[in-house]
């Protein structure tokens, strides 16, 4: 049977990428599927970088309200804080016992916090700050207690962004491995559901990277949050060209691609009847403003849902979630305890 899993870390509030790449997806599959549903809030992902306690509890609490607001309903979705189920760091532990470092160190996102694949100059001053603040073997295990969150409630499928495919690589790895050691079948191997058109939203300053919730710049994002203004300036100081005319094109007018896709993607249209409405006005102002009426219009009900949702319900659910978790968790593994000769 098919059961679907996945989490977001509560670090800072979501945004046009995690929303378009991931959150969208969520509510979707919720109504196109009879899945058994599981979205966590992933805080023990989110401290293998340094965090405030105050500011991540209330960042959690942030988190799972935005999650609501988006759509996220308990009574379809299994909606619970990762470290409420202790059994995610217990499966990771015994994952950990069969996962080759290899395999971890090889990762994209770890090597780019190494430093490796930057510049020469850019991974020296990289590797001062590693000697005072030192990167932490949670970090470099950061994907083994990803493919623990899935496994650990057999699950088939996956929604996220495109940036998570390796971490879903690492993960049916992990899965095999675990079945072949103890000749069992207990681990599905699960698939990524990334959304077809827009795979990543890029940086509203650096089109050349994602749109991030770690870039110290807050132009560069567009945040759920944001009000009516700060969308419209952000929008407006967006990164583009002075090519004429309006064309899709992510090599070489990425920028404008990249608002291209916002687009389309908001209004549920293909880029190519967004980029048919821009043949008579092939202004980069008339896109921009285009661009901003679009976002606001689907922020608004969002907004409009955190402002109405108290913290006391919240809590509630995510309570429920975690309960409801617990359970499933607790008897598969239990299944791997048998499998490993634990009991
Ligand atoms: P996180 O918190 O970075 O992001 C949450 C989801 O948003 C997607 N996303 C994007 N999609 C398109 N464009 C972007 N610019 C963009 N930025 C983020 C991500 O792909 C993700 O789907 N490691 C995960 C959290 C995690 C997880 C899991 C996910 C922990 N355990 C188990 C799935 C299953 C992460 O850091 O996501």
């Amino acid at each position: 049977s098919k059961v679907i899993f996945s989490g977001i870390q509560p670090t800072g509030t979501p945004h046009l990428g995690n929303y378009l790449g991931a959150l969208y997806n969520w509510v979707q599959l919720q109504k196109s599927t009879d899945a058994t549903i599981y979205y966590s809030i992933v805080d023990l992902h989110a401290i293998t970088m340094p965090q405030n306690p105050a500011t991540l509890r209330q960042a959690k609490i942030d988190m799972a309200k935005s999650l609501l607001a988006c759509g996220i309903d308990p009574k379809r979705s299994v909606l619970f804080e990762q470290s409420k189920v202790k059994e995610h760091a217990e499966l990771q532990w015994i994952f950990n016992c069969i996962t080759p470092v290899g395999w971890l160190s090889r990762m994209t996102q770890w090597k780019s916090k190494l430093g490796t694949n930057t510049s020469s100059t850019h991974s020296q001053s990289l590797s001062d700050e590693t000697l005072t603040t030192g990167l932490k073997m949670g970090l470099l295990d950061y994907p083994v207690l990803q493919a623990a969150d899935i496994l650990l409630y057999k699950a088939t499928h996956v929604p996220v962004g495109e940036d998570q495919l390796q971490h879903l690589e690492l993960t049916r790895d992990v899965a095999t491995l675990f079945n072949k050691t103890f000749k069992t079948r207990l681990f599905p191997l699960p698939e990524a559901i990334v959304p077809p058109a827009t795979k990543r939203i890029m940086s509203l300053r650096q089109p050349g990277s994602k749109m991030s919730k770690s870039d110290p710049s807050d132009q560069s994002r567009i945040n759920l949050t944001d009000s009516p203004d700060e969308v419209q300036s952000k929008i407006a100081r967006a990164q583009t060209d002075g090519i004429r005319g309006i064309t899709f094109d992510p090599v070489n007018r990425p920028g404008v691609a990249n608002l291209l896709s916002i687009q389309a993607e908001l209004e549920g249209r293909t880029i190519e009847q967004v980029v048919e409405d821009f043949k008579s006005v092939q202004s980069n102002k008339e896109l921009k403003d285009r661009v901003t009426e679009v976002i606001v219009e689907a922020l608004k009900p969002i907004q409009a849902e955190m402002r109405r949702l108290d913290a006391g319900y919240v809590q509630q659910v995510l309570n429920d979630g975690a309960d409801k978790a617990r359970s499933v968790a607790s008897e598969n593994l239990h299944s791997c305890f048998k499998a490993i000769g634990l009991v």
